[in-house]
């Protein structure tokens, strides 16, 4: 039974960590679980991806490029990801944003390409701690999500997912107040509603930022939260089957 007007999904982005012994591990323990209103995700670094495959859980990039083929070195089409059965890609991340130069620009030309191939884009937005301590938050964020938006147009956005991660609580320890990202979640779907009401009720919006099996729960109980995005506790099997279940379990 569906409990929520949105579906949850909970990413587990393992970043560049992981090795063979852990997508073993990971694949078993989540194929011991029943996730019937969670979406989970798994996120491995590109070398694992050709190696997983489940029925209880899809396969997310962690990145893409955003041209077909060609003469890129490094690069990974979206074709190629499609052939290893991902369904979603992480885009715009804020580690990409700064240590790969990744800006609006490129963010945008890559959540295009992401929903041109058919896949679903997990799309990255969040703030340094400077920029929400100058009071310039809400200006912030509007501004990465225009970028976007004013690419791709309000209609693509019906099969966007946006994570949600305050730059000051990835990989800290210091996670966002359950408040604090109702607050920013309501401001992010009230943006999008300015333009279509409908796409932004159903629009599923992740939390990302030191989520762990102990607080999952009171962050994604509230309203506008519909799961997470989570680095370093998807590492850890029980700790990310905790945190799906809590994602499973909302009513
Ligand atoms: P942590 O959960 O390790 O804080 O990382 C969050 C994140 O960046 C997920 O994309």
């Amino acid at each position: 039974m569906q409990h929520r007007i949105r579906r949850p999904i909970v990413a587990g982005n393992w970043k560049m960590n992981g090795n063979a012994a852990l997508v073993g591990e990971m694949q078993q323990a989540l194929e011991s679980q029943q996730f019937e209103n969670v979406s989970v995700v798994v996120c491995p670094p590109l070398t694992y991806l050709g190696t997983m495959q489940s029925d209880t859980f899809s396969l997310g990039a962690q990145n893409t490029s955003d041209k077909a083929s060609g003469a890129y070195t490094g690069e990974t089409s979206l074709s190629m990801l499609q052939e290893c059965a991902v369904e979603y890609v992480i885009v715009g991340h804020s580690e990409r944003r700064e240590y790969y130069a990744e800006n609006d620009q490129v963010v945008a030309a890559k959540v295009a390409a992401v929903l041109e191939a058919g896949l679903t884009p997990i799309f990255c937005i969040g703030e340094s701690e400077q920029v929400r301590d100058a009071g310039k938050l809400f200006e912030f964020l509007a501004s990465q999500i225009d970028a976007v938006l004013n690419i791709i147009g309000i209609n693509a956005f019906a099969n966007v997912v946006i994570a949600y991660e305050p730059i000051w609580a990835i990989g800290t320890g210091k996670t966002a107040t359950p408040e604090q990202a109702q607050e920013v979640h309501a401001f992010i779907r009230q943006h999008i509603a300015k333009q279509n009401g409908e796409i932004a009720e159903k629009m599923q919006i992740l939390y990302g930022g030191s989520v762990n099996g102990g607080n999952a729960q009171s962050i994604f109980s509230q309203p506008d939260v519909d799961g997470g995005l989570v680095g370093g506790a998807s590492l850890k099997p029980n700790d990310f089957i905790t945190i799906c279940l809590a994602a499973n379990e909302l009513r």
